[in-house]
């Protein structure tokens, strides 16, 4: 039992304390809704996406996410989050260093020939007030947002057709779209820079699969699709070369690693 002198103090503390949760929520949230879930701003003539802040710590350890990723192709009809979308852009592509913003996927030599975009299907994406307006955007990784590159509620089944049929790319309420620019990683490197760029790639493609892990969502790298299809639905300029395709939803199973049958399948394999 608390002395009736430090229940009282306690009391008092708790009552200020929810005073001033009840009073500096709403403005702290209402600041945080102007920042970053108004889904669109025009800025200069572009639709912006202002994304919510990456998420520096989560409750996956590395080791459990490097466990349970999967390639997963069956998937809910569920729509994921703008914060979802958030953390796999940043883990894609986003900022880690804010000297020279440098990101989350290494790069030969900085030169950062990727681009990321995102198609997203009617009522894929939940934001603050509503869905992300179908259409593909480009992430512009030094402001963490989104710019409209097409409006369209079909660029998912058009996708999908560029995908050689892939029902997961169409089943998907996002794709996401890693294109590369060789030319920035070339002048630096000549020819061996195409081999970086595709290094490149898989490390961004691995970055993504270990969030979406760590999310408990699914996704699966896709290179098999037609390169002036996938340009033409996404609106990606000429000199960019689209290289992976990576659907992310809500999974129908789970994929879970069991620590026994991994013990018992290592041993099995030593002489
Ligand atoms: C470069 C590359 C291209 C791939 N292309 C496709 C694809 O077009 N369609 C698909 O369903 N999966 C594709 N995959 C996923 C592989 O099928 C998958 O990684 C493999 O079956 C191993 O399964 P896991 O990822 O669950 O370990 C691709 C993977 C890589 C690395």
């Amino acid at each position: 039992m608390l002395p009736r002198r430090r229940f009282l103090q306690a009391l008092a503390a708790a009552m200020l304390s929810s005073l001033g949760l009840l009073v500096g929520l709403p403005l702290g949230y209402r600041r945080l809704r102007a920042r970053y879930s108004a889904p669109y701003r025009t800025v200069r003539g572009d639709k912006l996406v202002y994304l919510p802040m990456p998420r520096l710590r989560g409750v996956v350890s590395l080791e459990e996410a490097l466990a349970n990723r999967r390639s997963i192709r069956e998937y809910t009809d569920e729509p994921i989050t703008i914060e979802e979308l958030a953390q796999l852009l940043w883990a894609a592509q986003g900022v880690s260093e804010t000297r020279h913003g440098f990101r989350t996927s290494p790069s030969a030599g900085a030169t950062y020939p990727l681009e990321v975009y995102v198609v997203a299907a009617p009522k894929g994406v939940l934001t603050g007030d509503g869905f992300l307006e179908p259409g593909s955007y480009r992430y512009l990784p030094h402001s963490h947002a989104l710019v409209q590159v097409r409006k369209g509620d079909d660029l998912v089944e058009r996708l999908y057709h560029a995908a050689l049929e892939q029902e997961w790319v169409r089943e998907a309420p996002v794709n996401l779209i890693f294109a590369a620019v060789y030319e920035r990683t070339t002048r630096r490197y000549g020819a061996r820079g195409i081999r970086y760029v595709h290094i490149e790639v898989g490390h961004a493609g691995q970055n993504v699969y270990l969030q979406a892990a760590a999310l408990g969502l699914a996704t699966v790298a896709i290179g098999a699709f037609h390169d002036d299809e996938v340009r033409k639905v996404v609106g990606t300029p000429e000199e960019e070369n689209p290289l992976y395709i990576m659907p992310v939803a809500r999974p129908r199973w789970r994929y879970q690693l069991n620590p026994n049958d991994l013990a018992r399948y290592i041993e099995g394999h030593r002489s």
